[in-house]
Formats: C-alpha cells, sequence, structure tokens
C-alpha cells in the first residue's frame, strides 16, 4: 500500500507498522530502503527473507541524527566524526565499531555496524516518530529495497513493482541522488572508501583532512558487503560500455537491422533504426546519478536485450556512477 509521506497520520500509521515489528518501503534521498526496526533481529530477518538477501551480508542502519551514534556505536574515531559533522544528514555511511548487543542481525554479524542519518524529510519525519515510540525505535535497518541482485529503487512505484502491493511503502517522490551513499570504513584507523557515492573521493579528504584508501588497498581487511560485488546493480538486459566512437561506430554496423537496442550516452548519436532506443545521459555527475536506476528499469520495461552505454568520464566526481555502470556490465 502507498501512504503520502506528507501527511502526518502516513507517518504515523509507518512508525506504528515498525514498532509491529513490519516491514516500510522508506523514502531516501539516495534510493528507496525496505525498513525495520534494527533492535528487532525477527523483524530484521524479514528483510533478509524478502530480499532473497544472504544472512550475513550487513545492513545500514538509519538514525535521526548523531546523538543516535552512541546507541549502536562502542568508538567514533575523530576522523569519523569530523565525517558525520561535515555530511549528516545525507548520503554518507560510515562503519563503526558496533556495541556488543546491538542490532546484532542487522549488522550480519559483523563487529561493526554501518550507521548513516538520511536527509530526506519524510526519513526525518519517521525517524522522529519511532523516537516517540513507547519503547523508542532508536534506529532502522534498511537495505535498498530492491530484491538481492537487482537495480535499486528510486521510486515508490520501483518498490511496488520489486515486492508487490502488500508492501506498506511512504510515497517521497523520485529520490535527488539516485544512487546509494558513500560507504566509509571507519573500524581501519584510516578511512577506506568501501563504496564510492555521491560524496566523493575528494569531499572526504576535505573534510577530514585524510584521504580515504580504496579497498583494494586492504584486500585481507575488506568486509563482506553485497554493494561491493561486482556483477551488482544489473538490470535484465545486457550492458556493455563504451566511448562515443564506438557506439556509433556499432550502430552504423548494424544500420537498419539494430532493435532490441538501447543506447544511453552523453554524446549526441545518430541512429540508423527506429527501433534504436536512444536516450541521452545528462551531463552533470549529479545528474546522471539521480535518473541511472530509473533509465536501467526503463529500458528493462521497454523489452530492450542489450544497453549500450558510454563511458563516463574519468573525473572523482562521475566515481559513484562509474562505479555502478562497471557492475552492472560485469553482470552480463
Ligand atoms: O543509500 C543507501 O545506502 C541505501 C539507502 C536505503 O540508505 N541503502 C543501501 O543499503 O544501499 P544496502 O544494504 O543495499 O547496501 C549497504 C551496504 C552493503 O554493501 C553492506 O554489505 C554494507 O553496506 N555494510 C553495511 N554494514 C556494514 C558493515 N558493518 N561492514 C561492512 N559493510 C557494511
Ligand atoms: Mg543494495
Amino acid at each position: 500500500m502507498l501512504l503520502d509521506a506528507t501527511l502526518s497520520p502516513s507517518v504515523q500509521a509507518a512508525a506504528q507498522a515498525l514498532a509491529r515489528g513490519e516491514l516500510l518501503g522508506l523514502p531516501t534521498e539516495t534510493v528507496y530502503g525496505l525498513a525495520a526496526d534494527a533492535d528487532n533481529d525477527a523483524a530484521v530477518a524479514r528483510i533478509f527473507a524478502a530480499k532473497g538477501r544472504p544472512a550475513d551480508h550487513p545492513l545500514i542502519v538509519h538514525v535521526a541524527g548523531s546523538d543516535m551514534v552512541p546507541h549502536y556505536a562502542r568508538e567514533v574515531p575523530v576522523f569519523a566524526q569530523a565525517l558525520m559533522d561535515a555530511f549528516w544528514p545525507g548520503p554518507l555511511t560510515l562503519i563503526l565499531p558496533r556495541l556488543p548487543g546491538r542490532a546484532a542481525a542487522a549488522a550480519g554479524g559483523q563487529s561493526s555496524v554501518g550507521l548513516r542519518c538520511p536527509a530526506h524529510p519524510a526519513a526525518q519525519t519517521v525517524l522522529a516518530e519511532c523516537l516517540l515510540l513507547a519503547p523508542p525505535i532508536h534506529g532502522l535497518a534498511a537495505p535498498s529495497a530492491n530484491r538481492f541482485g537487482r537495480v535499486s529503487p528510486t521510486t515508490a512505484a520501483h518498490v511496488q513493482d520489486e515486492f508487490g502491493p502488500q508492501l506498506l511503502v511512504l510515497d517521497g517522490g523520485p529520490c535527488q541522488v539516485g544512487i546509494e551513499s558513500t560507504i566509509v570504513d571507519c573500524t581501519r584507523g584510516v578511512p577506506v572508501l568501501l563504496r564510492p557515492g555521491a560524496i566523493s573521493r575528494d569531499d572526504i579528504e576535505r573534510a577530514c583532512g585524510q584521504r580515504p584508501l580504496s579497498k583494494d588497498e586492504l584486500p585481507a581487511l575488506t568486509p563482506r558487503a553485497s554493494g561491493t560485488l561486482l556483477a551488482h546493480y544489473a538490470p535484465t538486459a545486457q550492458v556493455r560500455l563504451m566511448d562515443a566512437r564506438q557506439l556509433q561506430a556499432g550502430l552504423d554496423v548494424l544500420g537498419k537491422d539494430a532493435k532490441r537496442l538501447a543506447v544511453y550516452a552523453r554524446t549526441a548519436l545518430a541512429t540508423p533504426s527506429s527501433q534504436v532506443l536512444l536516450r541521452r545521459m545528462p551531463q552533470d555527475a549529479a545528474g546522471a546519478a539521480r535518473e541511472l536506476f530509473s533509465a536501467l528499469r526503463d529500458f528493462d520495461d521497454a523489452g530492450v536485450a542489450l544497453i549500450w552505454v558510454e563511458t563516463p568520464p574519468d573525473s572523482p566526481d562521475w566515481e559513484g556512477v562509474r562505479d555502478r555502470l562497471a557492475r552492472a556490465a560485469a553482470a552480463g
């Protein structure tokens, strides 16, 4: 069922459903989440079952603000505090040492916990309402509201497509960021970038004075993270990345025979076949991120077999989009 996130009875109904241990489709500024009370292990188990996600893949816990961090984290390194101060509420998840006994199922057996304070007003209102419950709910475990391995949802309708009409979904409109949060592991003494997102490596360096390492610079220590599996975020159609010249050459070779093909490019291209679905990718990284998953879903809905995508620029602000597209391409 869809509920309008701007109406306070909807938000109260959502909080009460969470208090009963039910799941909620929750809008955030990045993507929609599938939320449950992070301290209710039975409710969290329902998330894993609904997603078809292995129970040892940890979930992010969403909190109303940094005041809630001590409920879940044992310790906050100085650089992590600086990142929180700079980017919360916002699309940044911090992996911190977990307080034993807290968010155990959500943490998927890790001794750490991923915490994020979302900026979306609907997420903020639900989290505030949850704190008013008796007993309060301190945080919401919420992975992206898609089945395991699929493209993350950026509208309430996408969430319903994934889980059917029975799921309660707060409709907060289309997500403004469009790709999942940047994840920084803060349990290694130095910041380690586990998943690139809208907050770039440069942003992180500016805020805490340390350039984050990549996870492959610490191979033996990297915890399991499904967002970091290659071949994740895949539409049904096969994705191929090419530069604009290769794209145009491919189109020219196929000529009038080109069909069941989508082309998603920043560069203006000429298609020899009216059956090719040609869509322009926004020129800026934020715009491209905002519509990326929606575009991939649209191509699937149109029934194409192949999606040819122009390789994004190599600059730091495009790292999140490059990462998601590389994974989508690796899946086929
Ligand atoms: O933008 C987002 O982060 C969205 C919205 C809903 O907030 N959530 C999201 O959740 O993308 P999910 O579960 O699809 O991805 C969370 C990633 C996973 O790759 C998970 O393994 C990793 O975060 N993660 C969570 N807790 C972790 C931990 N303690 N250690 C390492 N990785 C962790
Ligand atoms: Mg996900």
